[in-house]
């Protein structure tokens, strides 16, 4: 059977990280990838992580299967951090939480969760968006098309084109949005345009699915889930979709959540049915590992402040290589132009230079970012910011 296929075309990223392993100049700097990397260019075990799974290697007691639903104390916390502690719909037992192996699952799970309850439906994600969201959701079965978020030419958000065209949606339509950090332009709504979308949304019937990857690494952890605060606030109806692998560096142990708030407490049960029955069919159960090194950190006061307080070191460098990035730019003919970086948040920017600047970046400067100009700030060592804005303003001519 297998002569029927045809191999699937190479993935543009993964062209980046084997034409950077085969760069044999010691000074190439990797800002393809998408993964936070500190000073020395590693990607580190939180120290609050290292503390979490010594104690679970002293305490756990069985590897028995957790269930489809996953770590409910995991859930909870999770349930509250993005939420917050007394939120209206919590309180109204209006939402429900399901752990899941990683944002990706979420996102997935999310978009089956939907197929499920009206086949045909649509999606729109921005334009543009993180790479994986379209397969991701697409792969589920649903009708996918895109609004305009972001100019990448100019490095300006398009506020009023987005409300144009979600104005034009058909009640019903699922609308993914990103809580913070957006990837891979990081361009956030400010509050003013949250409250317009809430507000759109519910007079619309449009229905967010709010992908939520980089809590704690824009404006802080707070600030960063406000907006799902607020949209589960004002709307009978949302999905989010929740992932550790950034905020508490759980890459590879694949944990997230995705959260339904629903109309009210009897809908909420339903759902959870479902969600519960999509995990089951599909890989029956997510790994406990991640979500039992979360828990224990949120259960230990000592590991949590520590967690929170390397968690803002890791979002305050990204914000000071940002705005250094932007001056040693702005500092050259040319550069200015890149001032966007500097106000934009988490760790990716677009610089909207066309494919072969791209690859000019890497072939002659060693430098390698994602085919669509996307950098990843926090790949960047601090000693490196000055001869990166140089190799910028050379290939951006
Ligand atoms: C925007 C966005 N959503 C979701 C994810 C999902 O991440 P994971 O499945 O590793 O938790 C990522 C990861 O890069 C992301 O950038």
């Amino acid at each position: 059977m297998f002569e029927l296929l045809e191999a699937t075309p190479p993935d543009a990223l993964l062209g980046i990280i084997a034409a950077f392993a085969a760069d044999s100049d010691p000074a190439k700097l990797d800002l393809g990838v998408g993964v936070y990397r500190d000073e020395l260019g590693r990607t580190p075990v939180m120290a609050a992580v290292r503390a979490a799974e010594r104690q679970l290697l002293a305490t756990e007691t069985t590897k028995s299967y957790v269930g489809a639903g996953g770590n409910r104390a995991f859930a909870a916390f999770i349930e509250e951090l993005v939420l917050g502690p007394g939120h209206p719909a919590r309180a109204a037992g209006r939402v429900t939480t399901l752990q899941t192996p990683g944002g990706c699952g979420a996102l997935r799970l999310a978009a089956d969760l939907v197929l499920r309850t009206r086949h045909g439906a649509r999606v729109v994600v921005s334009e543009p968006t993180w790479a994986n969201h379209r397969p991701l959701i697409g792969g589920a079965g649903l009708d996918l098309d895109s609004y305009p978020y972001y100019d990448a030419a100019s490095g300006t958000l398009l506020p009023d084109a987005m409300q144009e065209a979600l104005e034009r949606l058909p009640a019903g339509t699922i609308v993914v949005v990103h809580a913070c950090c957006h990837n891979p332009t990081g361009a956030d709504l400010d509050a003013d345009q949250w409250r317009s979308l809430a507000a759109l949304c519910g007079r619309r019937g449009l229905v967010p699915l709010v992908d939520l990857a980089y809590q704690g690494l824009g404006r802080g952890l707070e600030l960063d889930a406000w907006p799902v605060r607020l949209l589960a606030e004002r709307l009978p109806e949302v999905l989010v979709a929740v992932s550790c692998s950034k905020n508490f560096g759980l890459y590879r142990e694949r944990v997230g959540a995705v959260i339904a708030v629903t109309a009210n407490a009897a809908q909420a049960a339903i759902v959870m049915s479902h969600l519960q029955a999509l995990a089951r069919r599909m890989y029956s159960m997510p790994p406990d590992h991640g979500a039992a090194i979360v828990v224990a950190i949120a259960a230990d006061p000592a590991l949590a402040a520590e967690w929170r307080a390397e968690l803002e070191a890791m979002r305050l460098r990204i914000a000071t290589l940002r705005l250094r990035l932007a001056a040693a730019l702005g500092a050259g003919p040319g550069g200015g132009r890149f001032g966007f970086i500097a106000g934009q948040l988490g760790m990716f920017s677009l610089l909207g230079i066309p494919p072969d600047a791209v690859a000019a970046l890497a072939a002659t400067h060693h430098v390698y970012a994602a085919p669509d100009s996307r950098i990843n700030i926090a790949g960047l060592p601090e000693a490196q910011v000055e001869r990166l804005a140089v190799a910028i303003r050379a290939v951006a001519g």
